[in-house]
């Protein structure tokens, strides 16, 4: 692996992480398993993407710890497990903790690894789109409570993350389809080029052609690394990449997490399409635009609880302070900006 394929994320006075894009991901594990390297590294394997890509089991060795994965094992339960196990195998503070999987077992092991001996070496192998373009790069952690999504973290960025696109060809359809939905947030908030390129590519990402794949994959983490090396503890710019999220994380919670995190997350974005053109801060041929290009991902709006069933959630969210609930409001294919709103309004139901 040569640096040329890897992008640097250096925030000033934090924690340097590098992506690196890679062809044979169970090559890259075996590696990071070397006899040299072994009586330090655990690996961490989600038993879905054990499923899924056979190889990657193989490669992550029968020492491997393996985790059910999925939203619903992101709990205290299986946190508690994690580190109790490490530290039953003589996890020291030198030690690298590996996690192969999707983004919530990314999610987990990351805030297992900045928990454990007050924080070892984290390595991510992203076995989903969702974990490549998002969970896996710039360094949030977090498990699921009852009453809300994400609610118990911390910052802990991996040392290395290591992208294999090939992997994310191959998931189930709602699994890719989740994964192309944090694409289009990445698009519709932060990126027009990558907005511009979805829009011609949409037809070959949906039938997961290869070479758009890996080119949308690069583009969205170098975009979310260019606002993740500017404000990696998401005191300001890094708030933008929760568009759809507040919406997103409230279908989630009130579904008792059987909802799919990418495809809430598809709904928050129409949801917040429409809001801002509600609210005059984008054009409606702008909201119709960045909504056909949700279509043509194969992510249309669906049908949304009553509202009052989501306040509480809502009023929940990590972004909620006394002066109102911080939301992320698209303003052009590409751009978008942070709004005040109380939860109700942002519920429309004020
Ligand atoms: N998933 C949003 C962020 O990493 O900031």
């Amino acid at each position: 692996m040569s640096d040329t394929d890897s992008l640097l994320c250096a925030p000033a006075g934090w924690r340097a992480s590098r992506i690196r894009f890679v062809t044979d991901a169970a090559r890259a594990v075996v590696a990071l398993r070397a006899p040299e390297l072994a009586p330090r590294t655990f690996v961490v394997l989600d038993a879905g993407a054990a499923r899924a890509h056979p190889a990657l089991r193989e490669a992550a060795g029968p020492a491997a710890i393996e985790l059910a994965g999925g939203e619903r094992g992101k709990d205290f339960a299986t946190l508690e497990l994690l580190l109790r196990e490490l530290v039953r195998r003589g996890v020291t503070r030198d030690a690298r903790v590996v996690a192969i999987g999707g983004g919530a077992h990314c999610d987990l092991v990351g805030l297992a690894a900045s928990l454990c001996l007050r924080g070892v070496e984290l390595v991510l192998v992203p076995s989903t789109l969702l974990a490549m373009v998002d969970a896996s790069v710039g360094g949030k952690t977090a498990i699921d409570l009852p009453e809300g999504k994400n609610l118990v973290g911390s910052f802990w960025p991996a040392s290395e993350v290591l992208v294999d696109v090939g992997l994310a060809a191959t998931p189930s359809e709602p699994e890719f389809r989740a994964g192309l939905a944090e694409l289009a947030k990445v698009a519709i908030g932060i990126d027009a080029a990558l907005f511009a390129a979805c829009e011609r590519d949409a037809a070959a990402l949906l039938a997961r052609d290869a070479a758009p794949l890996a080119a949308a994959v690069r583009a969205a983490v170098a975009a979310k690394l260019r606002i993740v090396t500017a404000d990696p503890l998401e005191r300001g710019e890094r708030r933008l990449l929760n568009l759809g999220h507040t919406l997103g994380h409230a279908l989630e919670a009130r579904s008792g997490y059987a909802m799919p995190h990418g495809l809430a997350v598809a709904q928050g974005l129409h949801h917040v399409l429409g809001l801002a053109v509600e609210l005059a801060l984008l054009s409606s041929a702008d909201g119709a635009r960045c909504a056909a290009l949700l279509d043509a991902l194969g992510l249309p709006a669906g049908p949304l609880p009553p509202p009052a069933e989501l306040l509480d959630f809502v009023a929940r969210d990590k972004k909620l302070d006394a002066a109102g609930l911080t939301v992320v409001l698209p303003t052009a294919p590409g751009s978008s900006r942070l709004v005040k709103l109380s939860p109700r309004a942002f519920l429309r139901m004020a």
